[in-house]
């Protein structure tokens, strides 16, 4: 059914579609820059020294427990208090992608991240790093919010997912730069730390001279009334100029949306359950994989095992490469075995790693020893295939799905809940990770895989597949087709009263 709208779809790839994409994505970029670069800066001698001076002393008493030396909330803040900020900003983006377009909302983004890296490269006390820090967070709730909606609304139906991830696949390379760049700074004294940090500027000034250049979405001006506009920025994406059968798919569903006044409130309605369900436990599940333990962390995670300071950079640096690597592959294959086959797929590959990981250190790392050689090593491989199976699924899906599941009247609010359910599950994890390395030790490559069983379960059961549906057709063609979540539609008014 779907592909007879798609035939009816008509769309070329011209550079300057093609631009719009890439110059969104930085936003993925400013994102991926800023998960990478806090772990490296914070496992540097000389930021500890100015920071954190107490961490620098028990960093170098090796004979401490080995899991347990880098945990201090304080450090743990500087990395965490973006999220929080990310949080709550993700909401004011919600009412700016509304109200204003995706457009203004990304370039709003990129004048926050800016100035995050300026204060936080000059940084001379620890309230300037943190203020620097929530400004960061501002601009990835902002940027966060209006990339994936914009990437999802302006691409083509049947290529939408492999669009949506060139977001993930920035802030792959985002992290992967990062990496780099905290490989290099960290041999500079005693200031590398503020290239680090104040480096992350550049990818900040990119969007900020793209959002100057990219269209507003067809969606979000119909939204706002402006149909001329939608349509020429609809021919002007797609290349052609026989646009109508989708412009009308698309007036069509912001009408239906208009008679909805207070998205936030339809949202909670039961009709509005299961895509709000599903968009959020994606996120909380994207986080309970674990992965940013070893993004935030890999450097302290390697050093834990063993490694110097300097191959515990190197290590990370592989890791990053697996990431950018291994989500071409997502880029590749989402539109066409579809987003449930690849998540499927992956938690079966990461429970396997995570389960290794953590036998290996359970009966191999005590305390206060290290690793064998070979068994780093092989420990430094399982992450690669854990990190190589979350990039080519969980990853790129916690954008790509909840852009895609909401009906235009509902979908930058769903959205935005999306976006500070991440942020609420990043921050935590940051937060908890090193306490809970110290307390739980091997035991918490255990805990993450019980996670990703449970994940596994979800998808077979309660995760509908979206690929090749029109985003305007979504509510008819696979929630209300699903045999769990379809029961959400029956006589949604009579249920309701039936229920009260
Ligand atoms: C996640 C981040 C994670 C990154 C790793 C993103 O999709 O939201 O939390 O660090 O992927 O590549």
């Amino acid at each position: 059914m779907a592909n007879n709208d798609i035939e009816h779809y008509k769309s070329k790839v011209t550079p300057y579609v093609f631009a719009c994409w890439i110059l969104a994505a930085f936003g993925g970029l400013m994102f991926g820059y800023d998960i990478g670069i806090s772990g490296g800066v914070t496992s540097m001698d000389d930021f500890l020294i100015k920071f954190f001076p107490k961490v620098h002393e028990r960093k170098l008493h090796a004979s401490e427990n080995n899991y347990c030396k880098y945990d201090d909330q304080m450090l743990q803040l500087f990395t965490s208090s973006l999220y929080i900020a990310a949080l709550i900003a993700s909401f004011f983006a919600s009412r700016a992608c509304t109200l204003l377009g995706r457009r203004p909302t990304i370039l709003m983004a990129s004048i926050f991240f800016i100035g995050g890296a300026c204060l936080c490269g000059a940084a001379e006390a620890k309230w300037m790093l943190i203020v620097g820090r929530i400004l960061f967070g501002i601009g990835v709730g902002f940027g966060n919010e209006a990339v994936p909606l914009f990437l999802t609304e302006i691409a083509p139906v049947q290529h939408r997912g492999a669009v949506n991830i060139l977001f993930q696949l920035f802030v792959t390379i985002g992290i992967f730069i990062a990496n780099l760049i905290n490989y290099g700074t960290s041999m500079i004294h005693p200031n590398g730390w503020r290239i680090s940090l104040g480096l992350a500027a550049v990818p900040g000034c990119v969007l900020l001279v793209g959002s100057l250049i990219i269209t507003e979405t067809p969606s979000s001006l119909v939204e706002r009334g402006k149909e001329d506009e939608g349509r020429k920025a609809l021919k002007k994406i797609r290349g052609v100029d026989e646009v109508d059968a989708e412009f009308q798919q698309i007036v069509a569903a912001c009408e239906q949306g208009r008679q909805v006044k207070k998205p936030f409130k339809k949202l909670f309605k039961r009709s509005g359950i299961p895509a709000l369900f599903v968009a959020n436990i994606i996120q909380v599940f994207q986080q309970l994989t674990g992965i940013n333990a070893i993004m935030f962390y890999a450097p302290v995670l390697f050093q834990t095992l063993g490694f110097k300071s300097d191959a515990s950079l190197l290590s990370s640096v592989i890791t990053g490469l697996v990431n950018v690597g291994a989500t071409f592959v997502s880029i590749y294959l989402v539109d066409k075995v579809g987003r449930r086959k690849l998540l499927l797929q992956a938690s079966v590959q990461m429970f396997i790693s995570q389960v290794a990981i953590g036998a290996i250190l359970l009966t191999h790392l005590s305390a206060t020893g290290t690793l064998h050689k070979g068994l780093a090593a092989l420990v430094v491989i399982l992450v690669c295939t854990f990190v190589m199976s979350f990039a080519w699924s969980w990853g790129p899906m916690g954008w790509l799905i909840p852009s895609e599941i909401f009906p235009i009247e509902t979908r930058t609010a769903g959205f935005a809940f999306a976006v500070s359910t991440n942020m609420i599950f990043t921050f935590i994890i940051a937060q908890a990770f090193l306490s809970m390395m110290c307390h739980m030790r091997a035991y918490i490559f255990f805990f993450f895989s019980a996670w990703i069983l449970a994940m596994g379960l979800f998808v077979v059961f309660l995760l509908p597949e979206t690929k090749g549906i029109p985003i305007e057709l979504i509510e008819e063609r696979v929630w209300k087709q699903h045999p769990v979540w379809k029961k959400f539609y029956d006589d949604d008014e009579g249920k309701r009263d039936e229920m009260a």
